[in-house]
């Protein structure tokens, strides 16, 4: 660690004591980051933390429908999100207009929303997902036309699953998108040994190369399981640090070194201490849309 750092990061401790802060922080963001986190997980296991968290003041290192789902679940306390730019391509394939049109065009469907959404478009849905319980959560609706938003790839792969007929969005991750079964194939044979673990996300041709597919919660679980030598890790990048630190003896390989999600990886240490100085940046939803938000997030935490 250089002492840059190492004043920044004392800097950030004092901070966070003197504001009563939590730092959660996502699986994909920079390495020196998730060393300073008070928990590290994935989407869902970040909004149960957030649900239980006793913190005034939550400083959320991931993107803005992250920061947001925080927010929803926690309007009396402040969430804070170090780099406001910081967005989901994916979310932002799909607006609350463009999926009242299209309810409406079903006939009223059951709305299943990935939460990689905003949260005008969870305030039009009728339950949300992560990738870490998306199967559980179809499983729970009543026999009736599903419509799940926004990731068409996580949509085909929980079809495919739960048996259901599902109406899918075209929405997608541009990261996980490089992520090629060719490439899975050729690491497999050069590594009989290793399991390839990848996304929900990813297209359905690398999701078939693979010998699991799990949220990157379940990835660090099921690592830790297995008696496995090695891996082949088909998701954003920033998830190996954790692994490697997790599970020393064990070897990890990237399906592709350019599996990097930039909007994860725009926070910085810097950013973080700034955000702990100035109270910034504010993050909160009209109240609204936050109540018709909240019912699709707490039906799902319900089930999780
Ligand atoms: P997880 O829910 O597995 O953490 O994934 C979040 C995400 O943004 C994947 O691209
Ligand atoms: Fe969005 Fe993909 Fe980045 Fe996840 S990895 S935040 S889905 S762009």
């Amino acid at each position: 660690m250089t002492t840059k750092n190492a004043d920044i990061i004392s800097e950030i401790t004092r901070l966070k004591k003197q504001r009563n802060a939590v730092i959660l922080v996502h699986n994909y963001q920079r390495s020196e980051v998730q060393d300073i986190a008070d928990f590290t997980g994935d989407s869902l296991e970040l909004s149960q933390k957030a649900a239980k968290t006793t913190a005034e003041v939550i400083v959320f290192c991931g993107v803005h429908f992250m920061a947001e789902t925080a927010y929803i679940i926690n309007p009396h306390r402040v969430v804070l999100m170090p780099e406001i730019e910081a967005g989901c391509p994916m979310a932002d394939m799909i607006t609350a207009e463009a999926l009242l049109a299209r309810k409406k065009e079903l006939k009223n469907p059951t709305v299943v929303c990935y939460v990689n959404s905003t949260a005008a478009v969870k305030a039009e849905s009728d339950i949300c997902c992560t990738s870490g319980n998306a199967i559980q959560v179809v499983n729970s609706l009543p026999d009736q036309e599903i419509l799940f938003v926004p990731d068409q790839y996580l949509g085909q792969w929980v079809a495919e699953k739960t048996g259901r007929k599902m109406q899918l969005w075209p929405g997608f991750c541009p990261t996980h998108m490089r992520i090629m079964p060719e490439d899975i194939l050729k690491l497999k044979n050069k590594h009989p040994g290793a399991l390839a673990l990848v996304h929900p996300e990813c297209r359905p041709d690398a999701k078939a190369a693979a010998d699991a597919v799990l949220s990157t919660g379940q990835m660090m679980r099921f690592v830790r399981e297995s008696k496995a030598p090695g891996f082949i890790i088909g998701t954003e990048t920033g998830i190996i640090h954790r692994l490697k630190i997790e599970n020393p003896s064990k070897f990890f390989l990237t399906v592709n070194d350019k599996a990097v999600c930039p909007n994860m990886k725009s926070t910085t240490l810097e950013k973080v201490l700034w955000s702990l100085q100035d109270m910034r940046h504010v993050i909160s939803v009209p109240e609204d849309i936050r109540v018709r938000a909240l019912s699709a997030v707490e039906r799902m935490l319900a089930i999780s």
